[in-house]
């Protein structure tokens, strides 16, 4: 069922392209109408049949894409067991959409039916890392952060000095910058945008190890399919936005994307994945990654696309 995904990249594009005319505008509500807009047009010409499991939905009262909401070309013409679960969100990094800032992406996560968290609590308290330490190390959401930051050391035979560890800039998480900076870590503070931050976990390159913190529950639930494809580690809690856990209950990648999925992404701005969408005189060119969790695929792509 999902063997056939790589149009599903088109929708991503699209909704990316369509955010992108308002990229630096101030227009949030705009930007996020015209990116969801375009993503349900484009799932209607796909051959499928899917439901919103996660979407931003109420948090950021979006346009649209809500839970439950059913989208594809073959919406209505299959039975509930048939359709694929979607975990989506047109614009993640609205703010940086619309004030030219980095990182923003269009992204949709697809489930087999059935098998993605489908959770009414907006944050998650998360805990992403490379395949290269989970593959060594059983790291866990609740140790304390210094135990973290000694496994990751041992397993990855990096100082603390050399330990880049990405947090959303925000005031719950203050106490957690302040006993990283005791232990002498490094700090990518992000505006926005935890996707991405937890994805670059699983990229040698980009010099991330552990990405934690609270961020959004979509955005928690798109990341885990993305670090189930790229065989990364990802662990989450139910939170509210001040970071108090709602129960003890910690999600694995399993517990929270049980099948197969895929995941696909689309740059809006320019970001440490993905390129923004930009424009030449024969069109948009867009960034866009897509991976499957079945094969392990992971294909990048970059589309020129006709005025
Ligand atoms: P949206 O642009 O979809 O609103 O999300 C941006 C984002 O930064 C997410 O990446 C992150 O998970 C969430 O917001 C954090 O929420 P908050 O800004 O309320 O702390």
């Amino acid at each position: 069922m999902l063997d056939n995904v790589l149009d599903f990249i088109r929708a991503t594009e699209e909704a990316a392209i369509a955010a992108s005319k308002w990229v630096g505008t101030g227009e949030k509500v705009k930007a996020d109408e015209a990116a969801t807009e375009a993503m349900i047009r484009r799932f209607g010409k796909i051959d499928f049949a899917g439901r919103v499991a996660i979407g931003e939905g109420k948090k950021d009262k979006s346009a649209g894409l809500f839970f439950g909401d059913r989208v594809g070309k073959l919406k209505g013409k299959v039975s509930a067991n048939e359709e694929l679960e979607l975990a989506v969100d047109p614009i993640d990094g609205t703010r940086p959409t619309v004030t030219s800032g980095p990182e923003a992406l269009s992204v949709v996560a697809l489930a087999e039916p059935g098998s993605l968290l489908s959770t009414d609590v907006y944050y998650m308290n998360k805990l992403a890392y490379g395949p290269e330490i989970k593959n060594k190390v059983v790291l866990k959401l609740t140790d304390p952060i210094e135990h973290t930051i000694r496994l990751i050391s041992a397993t990855t035979g990096k100082d603390f000095s050399k330990i880049m560890v990405c947090l959303l800039d925000r005031p719950r998480h203050e106490s957690i910058v302040k006993e990283l900076r005791k232990l002498g870590v490094r700090i990518k503070l992000i505006q926005d945008c935890d996707i991405s931050g937890a994805i670059a976990t699983c990229l040698p390159e980009s010099g991330i190890d552990l990405l934690c913190g609270v961020g959004g529950a979509p955005e928690g639930v798109i990341t885990a399919c993305a670090m189930k494809c790229l065989q990364g580690g990802f662990q989450a809690q139910l939170a509210d936005k001040e970071g108090k856990v709602q129960d003890l209950k910690v999600y694995g990648i399993d517990e929270i994307v049980s099948g197969h999925c895929v995941f696909a992404a689309t740059g809006i701005t320019n970001g440490s994945l993905l390129r923004g969408v930009r424009y030449t005189s024969l069109g948009p060119v867009t960034n866009s990654v897509i991976m499957r969790s079945k094969s392990g695929t992971v294909r990048w792509v970059t589309a020129h696309h006709g005025n």
